[in-house]
């Protein structure tokens, strides 16, 4: 697996937390170059500063996923200095824990933004230098929610459902050229619940008794260097969610609308 990464260029988003750290330590033993991508640039540096393998080196890039105006110039940015990007992993995102009655539509932009038009648009920022290059790989950590519904995640829904569906179908149209992968993570304990977009405080937090993100990010690392073009990573619960939504979306419905899924 190693030989995948080796010397590869891999930018991912959402580095200074949760997922995006742990992939950043687990791509960084694997022997890639990562650059650190997020808002939070002390967090930023905190991850840069833990990666394992000290013989490789980093870098940060601070991003904002909402400034979709600033990706040509950032990425132009990594190749001046490293003259090619091999892997854009699309992690950064926001959840949603709120009815869609509560939800103000600046939030469902917000989310949106963030979680749907910004991995667009970064995406094509980078695609010119992949087809240049004759090789590339996008990455893209979408979620079990990407396939299944519930209540309080209608906006989020809508993002990682997206998220699959533009990059299925843009994998149709770069096919030998640009390798795609999604992945659709289970609950994972990380700060997703604590930075989701909310009206009510939730005692019920499912991700906490979820997969670590550094056992995510193993199994993750592995459907990448494997160019998965799809894979759930996750617990039991979720992953018999996603079969019983594909073979009975009514039985799903009854089951899911009277859980508390918060
Ligand atoms: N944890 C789960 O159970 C779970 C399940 C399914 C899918 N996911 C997905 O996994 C991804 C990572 O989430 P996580 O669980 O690791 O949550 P997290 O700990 O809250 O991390 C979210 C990351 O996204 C970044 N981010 C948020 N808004 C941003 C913006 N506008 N611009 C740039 N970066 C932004 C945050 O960095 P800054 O605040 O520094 O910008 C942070 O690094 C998300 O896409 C999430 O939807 C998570």
């Amino acid at each position: 697996m190693q030989s995948y990464f080796k010397n590869k260029i891999v930018w991912i988003t959402g580095a200074s937390s949760g997922i995006g750290e742990a992939l950043a330590y687990e791509l960084n033993k694997n022997g890639a170059f990562v650059i650190l991508s997020a808002r939070n640039t002390d967090e930023l540096q905190r991850v840069k500063n833990a990666l394992p393998n000290k013989n490789i080196d980093s870098t940060i890039l601070p991003l904002d996923m909402q400034n979709t105006a600033s990706f040509e110039t950032l990425t132009a940015s990594i190749i001046d200095q490293f003259q090619r990007i091999d892997i854009l992993i699309n992690n950064a995102g926001i959840s949603q824990r709120a009815l869609a009655m509560d939800t103000t539509l600046s939030d469902d932009k917000k989310i949106l933004d963030t979680n749907l038009f910004g991995p667009i648009a970064l995406s094509k920022s980078v695609l010119p230098y992949f087809i240049k290059q004759g090789n590339g790989h996008i990455v893209n950590i979408s979620s079990v929610m990407g396939k299944i519904n519930t209540k309080y995640r209608t906006t989020y829904a809508a993002s990682k459902h997206g998220m699959i569906g533009y990059f299925d179908s843009l994998r149709l149209e770069l096919e030998g050229k640009v390798k795609i992968t999604n992945i659709m993570p289970g609950f994972i304990n990380t700060n997703i619940v604590k930075n989701a977009v909310s009206t009510e405080y939730k005692e019920q937090n499912l991700n906490k008794a979820g997969m670590s993100a550094t056992y995510f990010a193993i199994k993750a690392v592995r459907a990448i260097a494997k160019q998965k073009r799809e894979i759930y990573i996750g617990g039991f619960l979720e992953g018999f969610a996603l079969v019983m939504k594909r073979l009975s979306p009514t039985l799903f419905d009854l089951i899911i609308k009277n859980k508390k899924v918060t």
